[in-house]
């Protein structure tokens, strides 16, 4: 897969040598370049942004400049999907991910200030090109930089023979059951005091699943029940409508 991120703060992309990403990188899994939007500008001051029409505060990125970037970036008949971080986008999840971790080619255009001068989402969709404007939560951050190193993390330890033990991908948090992972443990067996659940030093397979998902169930319920709510109706057997 290639990944184009654009951005005024290209350092900031640095952490993606580091990791499995750097390694998905260096093995030739993960095809990743980071751009200096700043490279597309043709004043001598390198100007990205300028005052809203309207009026109001804060800047806004110009058009023409992004225009300039992605017009170079997203080959006009290739598969590529641009990828705008905003705190007005849809939310990225799990399932944005692994659909995400699906395609050739993307292209995160990471704002700042105000935003990207909106003109150049609609462009884009007009020409054709699949656009996700997505946004990491309810909050908000000075740019789409750091939510492009959330997406870039969690699109490529999907690709294939990133992560190096498939199963890791399937119990965890946010996985097909639709629970947060219950919790872990490793040695020593008794630390300040505390033990390790028995039943996990029981060697009994069967016992050990049953509380897994037992754990997992109950700390839903308490920390997530929107995720129980949005349960398909068979997600739940007659066992965990017990826990
Ligand atoms: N840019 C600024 N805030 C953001 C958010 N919450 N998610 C994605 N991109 C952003």
């Amino acid at each position: 897969m290639r990944i184009d991120v654009v951005t005024i703060f290209p350092d900031y992309l640095a952490a993606l040598d580091l990791s499995l990403v750097g390694k998905a990188r260096r093995a030739g899994l993960l095809d990743l370049r980071v751009h200096d939007l700043r490279d597309w500008t043709d004043d001598r001051h390198r100007t990205v942004d300028d005052t809203p029409f309207g009026g109001g505060a804060g800047m806004v990125m110009r058009p023409d400049v992004w225009g300039r970037a992605l017009d170079d970036l997203l080959p006009a008949d290739g598969p590529a999907r641009l990828v705008v971080p905003s705190p007005s986008g849809e939310v990225f999840t799990q399932r944005r991910a692994e659909a995400l971790a699906t395609e050739e080619h993307l292209v995160v255009a990471c704002g700042r200030y105000e935003g990207i001068d909106a003109r150049v989402v609609e462009h884009y969709r007009d020409r054709g090109v699949a656009v996700d404007e997505l946004s990491l939560g309810d909050y908000v951050l000075n740019g789409g930089e750091v939510a492009a190193l959330v997406m870039v993390e969690a699109v490529g330890r999907l690709l294939p023979g990133v992560v190096g033990n498939p199963h890791s991908l399937v119990e965890e948090s946010h996985g097909e059951a639709g629970l947060l992972e219950y919790p872990v443990y490793t040695k020593p067996p008794v630390w300040q005091g505390r033990e390790v659940p028995d039943v996990l030093l029981s060697g009994h397979h069967a016992r050990i699943e049953r509380w897994r998902r037992d754990e997992a169930l109950r700390r839903t319920a308490r920390r997530r029940p929107d995720m129980i709510a949005a349960l398909g109706e068979d997600a739940l057997d007659r066992r965990d409508r017990e826990v």
